[in-house]
């Protein structure tokens, strides 16, 4: 766990959000396949020929192309909560044809059958979850033993910062992703963890686990 003065104690106000001008945006998507999807790859190593599955794959369905084509992947399902969101991300990985499938959903309560992928991926979506640890335990029931979670954050000591707070709406029930807190929800869900990265003074971290 970091020092408790890194913890936030209250969740500071949100007076404008502008998630939107980051979220799903272009710049974001460059961040995500030149830095994020190769650290994670680094950390976890390929997933040749299988399955995967993207919690909260946003609208522009990169994290989806890069299980494909960064990773090696087969098969590359989205779940994602908001429908607009889903049906705009179905639209941009169109032509991935039907190594791609984007399903509304929730993460804390997949449908998907118990041991049903090699891999799953969540770029972002834990710090958005209301419930982010069953977010965790849902990750680890869908995947195979053997099979591994890939996650980057942005952890609390951004996300509940006064100057990101203000401009940037989250679930304010103040408990938010640590890298030391993520790793602890990984274990306690089953995953053993093989690799894990923090940056930025402790407001980004990647991680991998694996299912035993
Ligand atoms: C910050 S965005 C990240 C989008 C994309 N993964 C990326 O890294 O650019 C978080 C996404 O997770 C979705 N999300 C939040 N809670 C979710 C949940 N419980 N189940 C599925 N998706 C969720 C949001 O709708 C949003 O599209």
């Amino acid at each position: 766990m970091p020092p408790t003065s890194l913890r936030p104690t209250t969740v500071p106000p949100t007076y404008v959000d502008a998630n939107r001008l980051w979220v799903d945006s272009r710049p974001r998507a460059l961040v995500q396949q030149r830095f994020e999807a190769p650290v994670l790859l680094r950390l976890g190593g390929p997933v040749t020929g299988g399955r995967t599955l993207e919690l909260g794959s946003g609208r522009r369905g990169t994290g989806l192309r890069l299980a494909l084509d960064l990773f090696g992947a087969a098969r590359a399902d989205g779940v994602e909560l908001h429908p607009p969101s889903a049906a705009a991300c179905r639209d941009a990985v169109r032509d991935l044809g039907d190594r791609v499938e984007v399903q509304i959903g929730d993460a804390t309560a997949l449908t998907a059958a118990a041991g049903s992928y090699d891999a799953v991926f969540g770029y972002h979506v834990l710090h958005h979850a209301v419930a982010w640890r069953d977010v965790v335990r849902e990750a680890a029931r869908v995947l195979r033993p053997g099979g591994r979670l890939f996650s980057c954050e942005m952890t609390a000591r951004i996300v509940d910062s006064r100057p990101l707070r203000a401009v940037s709406r989250h679930p304010s029930d103040g408990d938010r992703p640590t890298p030391a807190g993520l790793a602890a929800a990984c274990s306690a869900a089953g995953l053993t963890v093989t690799g894990q990265e923090t940056r930025f003074a402790g407001c980004w971290t990647a991680l991998v686990a694996t299912k035993q």
